[in-house]
């Protein structure tokens, strides 16, 4: 009998750039004092936030994530295309079951073509609320930034910190029925500041040299809110966003949802002094409580009195609408033509709240959404349902019964989503539930309208689509209209996670040229939690370079 080895067998990985970086994640439960309360969090190697990925485009990252939490724990590299390596993209029970405690597993990838700044976070319950960090990608060497070389580097990581523990804060609220409560206090670099309870000195600071250029990494890892983030008398010119470069906008603020990142340019071009940089809440949904006090750090010059009172950042009101539509119509990409023209799928999804009946005998305990009922969330109605194992083992072993591939590309019904509800409206708020699916052939060119409903409030909704980035190539309030609607063909921005405006619509377009299981969701825990998703797959096309390879021999079991 002659052997030979299956083509199956040679896969290639995407073929990497010059290195490879090694990274050893131990995820730990940590104490930590915050707000005059000492408490065990979940961190990466006792970092709160977490350690930084440093690569470069093109280079191949290996990170071996040991679970030394008592919890199941998976992470995600958030923006990372993952180009033929669904597997190491991390969503539980998307691509893989959780890490056990106890158990480890390499995620390995390759930063096609890839740079700016991105992030990685846990991807399994709430966790992500302290396990997280920056991912920060540099250009190949030898290739310059498209805007002036920074004198130096600062990552800002906006993020909410809650007194309780998150896993069981899941739970409970889930168990409710009801919303979430607001987080115990907004966090830059895991710094609430001085507005907060005992965090007088416990505020991040940078320190500027008169005259300087500095280049802010912003990330926003908060779980369920998104946020503005300003300077006091400083603008900020925005290079980068979702990690890839954009036309040079100035602006006195920005806002970032859950997932977003953002490279801002900030020069040190006023009087020598201590200013406040601020970040604060927007909330564009009706009757939620949310917390309203903002988080500040400070950007102080070389000369300033460390004891003077810092100059207050001004950020906009927590509604302010137009301040987001604003930077939302700054962002352009830096150089044009590469949107897809044609399209072979056309998609339409709507994105929202709903309210089941509520089932329980215990009403009281189980039953405290609007009108006595139950809390959920849904894409075109449909609230997603996790899998008891993970997608892509299910879809690539064929194992039957984990899912369907009947999620329908546009709503079963259409009325008018901004100001109805499903169901014979008014009344009836409720959804369907399932693990539908939506399969796409390889290569095929995609676009999809994200369409906010006010069947419980309308919200901006951060929608984040894995494995890929999108062009967002039109936006706007209200229904989608095809006639009316407004698309930029030439250098819309290209993101891997988009704010769909509230009360109103998106439009993306990307073409689907990375085979796998990919999750798209929308980016507040809370919102994921009750079914705020659905899932794309991508099958293999025909070459070496579009074909899944095996999964890795140490993928975690469920
Ligand atoms: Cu950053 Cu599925 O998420």
């Amino acid at each position: 009998m002659v052997l030979r080895s299956s083509p199956l067998h040679v896969l290639a990985q995407w073929p990497g750039g010059r290195s490879t970086r090694f990274y050893d994640f131990k995820v730990q439960t940590t104490r930590i004092t915050k707000l005059c309360n000492t408490k065990d969090i979940v961190t990466v190697n006792g970092m709160y936030p977490g350690p930084v990925v440093y690569a470069q485009e093109d280079d191949r990252v290996i990170v071996k994530v040991t679970n030394e939490s008592p919890y199941n724990v998976t992470i995600h590299w958030h923006g990372i295309r993952q180009m033929l390596s669904c597997w190491s993209d991390g969503p539980s029970y998307i691509t893989q079951c959780p890490i056990q405690a106890g158990q480890s597993f390499t995620y390995e990838f390759t930063l096609v073509k890839q740079k700016g700044t991105l992030l990685w976070h846990a991807h399994v319950s709430w966790l992500r609320g302290t396990v997280y960090g920056a991912i920060v990608m540099y250009p190949k060497a030898g290739v310059p930034y498209p805007f002036t070389y920074p004198y130096k580097e600062h990552i800002i990581i906006l993020g909410e910190y809650w007194l309780k523990d998150v896993v069981q804060l899941e739970k409970a609220v889930l168990a409710s029925g009801g919303g979430p409560p607001p987080a115990d206090a907004f966090t830059i670099n895991g710094h609430p500041g001085p507005n907060y309870n005992c965090s007088n000195n416990d505020a991040y600071k940078i320190d500027v040299v008169p005259g300087k250029t500095y280049l802010l990494r912003l990330v926003n890892a908060g779980l369920n809110m998104e946020n503005f983030f300003s300077i006091a008398n400083h603008r900020m010119t925005i290079v980068e966003a979702d990690g890839e470069y954009t036309k040079p906008f100035t602006t006195d603020r920005v806002m970032l949802g859950p997932g977003q990142t953002m490279n801002v340019l900030v020069t040190g071009d006023q009087s020598i002094g201590k200013y406040s940089m601020a970040m604060g809440p927007y909330m564009s949904a009706q009757g939620i409580p949310f917390q309203n006090i903002s988080a500040i750090a400070y950007f102080q010059y070389l000369g300033a009195l460390p004891t003077s009172l810092s100059l207050p950042a001004r950020l906009p009101s927590f509604n302010d609408n137009l301040a987001v539509k604003m930077v939302m119509d700054g962002l352009r990409s830096l150089k044009s033509g590469h949107v897809p023209k044609e399209i072979d799928q056309n998609l339409y999804y709507t994105i929202g709240l709903n309210v089941q009946q509520c089932h329980s005998p215990t009403p009281q305990q189980n039953c405290q959404g609007l009108n006595n009922g139950t809390m959920a969330a849904s894409m075109n109605n449909i609230s997603f349902v996790k899998p008891k194992i993970s997608l892509l083992e299910a879809y690539y072993n064929r194992i039957n019964g984990q899912f369907t591939e009947d999620f329908p590309g546009v709503p079963l019904k259409f009325y008018d989503f901004v100001n109805g509800a499903p169901n014979n409206s008014p009344n009836n708020t409720q959804s369907m539930i399932g693990t539908r699916t939506f399969v796409l052939e390889y290569g095929t060119r995609v676009q999809l309208i994200l369409q906010d409903t006010g069947t419980v409030s309308t919200e901006n909704h951060p929608i984040h689509l894995h494995g890929y980035s999108f062009y967002v190539v039109g936006y706007g309030s209200g229904n989608y209209n095809p006639q009316t609607a407004q698309f930029n063909l030439v250098d819309p921005p290209y993101l891997n996670t988009i704010g769909v405006p509230v009360g109103g619509w998106a439009a993306i377009r990307f073409v689907a040229d990375n085979p796998g299981v990919w999750f798209m969701h929308c980016h507040f825990d809370i919102h994921l939690s009750w079914g705020l998703a659905s899932v794309f797959i991508v099958k293999n096309g025909k070459g070496e370079l579009e074909t899944l390879p095996h999964p890795p021999a140490d993928l975690p079991r469920c």
